[in-house]
């Protein structure tokens, strides 16, 4: 293994880089060598090298200037500074210069090799970090978000045009229609790709301290301030910040984040140091926020500074499109998870689920398919493998029947009388509620509210 690791040795002296190749030799490196910086530089525009030992002062050029050139042509490559004589001012500027560290002449040859296997294993985490990076912003592609219908694509179109810019986002939706998923895709699209992208959900930290939660502390602003801590909005700099179930956050705070948002500067609990803020805010809720403003429970200026940009995400039941979709991506997503070959499922298996009303929207619907994944022994679900609480629970199609005699039948007339009556039942079990009582029709509130004109049903 360690011979496939290359070290360059750069030193004019003989003897030194003699000694410095033979010592990492029998450390299991493999050395080339180079007396000086002109040899170097030649020798790394050919071969790439993971690390770099080189004395600072050369016969043609320091050993800055090989740093320097050595960054320009293999940024990940490690420089470690020999000196001659230890004097502070050297090593902090070879530092400062990015070499990774610097060793004293005489060379302690144990030092060397631990500042060596430390400049690697600081290569292997930055390799990782990129490869999970890179991981992450694949999972969050827009298209890993699946949906067909044409509500979902409105939402897309919304979304490509938001990535673009840095407005302020309420996204709105029941629980489980994939409110955080867009959110972490709106930051990994974005230019703040490669800031940090921070979640806080609001409503699962304890009202005493969500505020130093998010904006920070000073230690002994109060018991239990032990030390400094910063708070979220400052890790989130020059990212994104989500702020989840938004509708739960006590009105003292909101104020606090009014000022935050309207001034782009935080200060943490007990400092009056202001911090100017570059953060994007993503907030979510499944709260009905403008009710909440009219009962007096939510900060109508919040609102209106949070809702920049609304993004509705429909629930499932309202866009039946995207039902077969969504189950061949999460079948392809656990078959290969469990190691399985891809599954496919029966008509009626998939017919029932999309006639089934999903209160628990995609989230549901993917875990009911992981589960399937896992307990299905054949390479199909079938409708007996669907669980019974899908079948029961699916949308009644009554099974309307009109016999048509020769004497014929009055089409709209028939239409109008079983509408009207679904809708006027529909209302009473909502108790009045649109929205409710759309859904339990599977038509979304438009329609409903369309239809109601239209039937002159009273509402
Ligand atoms: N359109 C979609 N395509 C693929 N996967 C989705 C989609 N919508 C949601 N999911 C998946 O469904 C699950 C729930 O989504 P998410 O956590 O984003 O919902 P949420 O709206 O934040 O829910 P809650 O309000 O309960 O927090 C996640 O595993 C997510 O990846
Ligand atoms: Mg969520």
């Amino acid at each position: 293994m360690a011979d496939q690791i290359k070290i360059l040795v750069i030193d004019d002296d003989d003897s030194g880089r003699e000694a410095l190749t033979l010592l990492l030799r029998s450390a299991g490196y493999t050395v080339v060598s180079a007396v000086n910086g002109k040899e170097a530089l030649e020798v790394v525009a050919r071969e790439q090298f993971r690390i770099i030992v080189s004395d600072l002062f050369l016969p043609d050029c320091s050993g800055f200037d090989v740093l320097q050139n050595v960054r320009k042509v293999s940024s990940s490559t490690e420089v470690i500074v020999v000196t001659g004589h230890a004097s502070a001012q050297t090593a902090v500027r070879a530092m400062k210069e990015g070499a990774f560290d610097y060793i004293t002449k005489p060379i302690d040859f144990d030092e060397l090799k631990i500042v060596v296997t430390k400049a690697l294993e600081k290569q292997q985490l930055l390799s990782e970090n990129v490869y999970l990076r890179k991981q992450l912003q694949g999972r969050f592609e827009f298209s890993n978000i699946v949906g067909n219908s044409p509500a979902m694509q409105l939402v897309f179109e919304r979304m490509r045009r938001i990535v673009k810019t840095d407005s302020t986002v309420l996204i709105t939706g029941e629980s489980g229609t994939g409110k955080e998923l867009v959110a972490r895709a709106l930051h990994y699209n974005s230019n703040r790709k490669d800031r940090p992208f921070i979640a806080v959900n609001c409503g699962a930290i304890p009202e005493a301290l969500l505020e130093s939660e998010l904006f920070g502390h000073v230690k002994g602003s109060f018991t239990g301030a032990i030390s400094d801590k910063p708070g979220k909005f400052e890790a989130a700099n020059h990212g994104t910040i989500f702020l989840d179930e938004i509708g739960t956050m006590p009105l003292q705070l909101q104020t606090k984040l009014l000022r935050i948002l309207q001034e782009h500067e935080v200060e943490r609990v007990g400092s009056n140091k202001p911090l100017k803020l570059h953060v994007r805010v993503v907030s979510a809720t499944n709260n009905d926020l403008e009710k909440m403003v009219k009962q007096g429970l939510f900060r109508e200026d919040l609102y209106y500074r949070l809702n920049v940009i609304p993004l509705h995400l429909p629930p499932l039941r309202e866009r039946q499109n995207d039902i077969m979709a969504l189950v061949g991506h999460f079948l392809a997503k656990y078959c290969q998870l469990m190691g399985r070959p891809l599954m496919s499922i029966s008509k009626q298996a998939l017919e029932v689920m999309e006639q089934y009303t999903w209160p628990g929207n995609v989230r549901e619907l993917e875990n009911l398919i992981e589960r399937m994944v896992a307990l299905t022994d054949g390479s199909i679900i079938n409708l007996e493998d669907v669980p019974p609480g899908i079948v029961r629970g699916k949308r009644s199609r009554a099974g309307v029947r009109i016999d048509l005699t020769e004497t014929g039948a009055d089409l709209n007339a028939i239409i109008f009388e079983v509408e009207s009556n679904l809708i006027m039942q529909a209302l009473k079990l909502s108790g009045g509620v649109k929205a409710k009582a759309s859904a339990l029709l599977g038509i979304n509130r438009t329609t409903l509210v369309e239809k109601i004109r239209r039937l002159k049903i009273e509402a």
